[in-house]
């Protein structure tokens, strides 16, 4: 196995009075897709906030390529910034800016690229997530699963070490979610090669996930290999695999 990417210690999250993380606990691999599941309103993208270092843990520890994040300041995070991509729940594009400049912004705020390096990388990864051609338009004119990909390059762009993706197929109709499907799938082989991907499409996570862990009540009430998942005895797990405990 790889070394640990990221590594989550009994972390708790509360917010005004509900306790929404209780004592979580994970080891990313480098080199390991990590499929996080469970139903609406667990805590999956509060927890993916908080191993990005957007957020801080009330307690626990959380680390990033082996060193500590969660007490860090914004400043301080920076390094790590760079390391890391986030795909974000609603795409969360700048709608003032254009497809390119929407792609271009890690690299002008990471990097001291020139303008024609900027050129390359952005069209690099535009026809990547298979978007040339859209590189003037604002995210307005395009689609929702057009927005999720522009986001996604964006993630891409400074070539992470590791991707977090939050929900990346939701809200996708079934061709629009099978492309950006494929795509991370395809990933793996490329750009990069570990990731947490957030996600309620469980068909989506054994295909492109090697391991899988269940959020419910506030804790991992199972990880595994997507197959051992699938041979789970938990009540919980069961009843979210077989679509009772859903959610959005
Ligand atoms: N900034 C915040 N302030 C207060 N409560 C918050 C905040 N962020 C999240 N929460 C609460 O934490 C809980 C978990 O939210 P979260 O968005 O992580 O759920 P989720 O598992 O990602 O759900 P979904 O599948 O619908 O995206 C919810 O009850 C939410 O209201
Ligand atoms: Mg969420």
């Amino acid at each position: 196995m790889g070394e640990p990417v990221v590594e989550v210690r009994g972390v708790w999250k509360v917010f005004e009075g509900h306790e929404v993380l209780r004592g979580v606990s994970l080891t990313l691999p480098r080199g390991t897709t990590l499929a996080v599941m469970g139903p609406s309103g667990q805590g999956k993208t509060v927890l993916l906030r908080l191993i990005a270092g957007l957020i801080r843990p009330d307690a626990g520890e959380i680390r990033l390529f082996g060193h500590r994040i969660d007490h860090l300041r914004e400043e301080q995070m920076l390094p790590f910034r760079r390391r890391t991509g986030f795909v974000f729940q609603t795409a969360a594009l700048f709608d003032s800016l254009s497809v390119f400049e929407n792609v271009a912004y890690p690299l002008r705020e990471h990097t001291g690229l020139g303008e024609e390096e900027i050129a390359d990388r952005v069209q690099t990864f535009l026809s990547l997530v298979g978007l040339t051609e859209t590189e003037e338009l604002l995210p307005a004119e395009l689609s929702g699963g057009m927005r999720k990909r522009v986001g996604i390059a964006r993630a891409l762009v400074l070539e992470p070490e590791v991707v977090f993706f939050d929900e990346p197929t939701a809200g996708l109709d079934p061709t629009n979610a099978r492309l950006v499907a494929e795509l991370i799938a395809q990933l793996r082989t490329g750009v990069c090669d570990t990731a947490i991907v957030v996600t309620h499409d469980s068909e989506f996570a054994g295909i492109a996930a090697d391991q899988m862990a269940i959020l419910h009540e506030g804790q991992f009430v199972a990880t595994g290999s997507p197959a051992e998942i699938h041979r789970s005895t938990n009540a919980a797990v069961h009843a979210f695999l077989t679509g009772e405990l859903r959610g959005s």
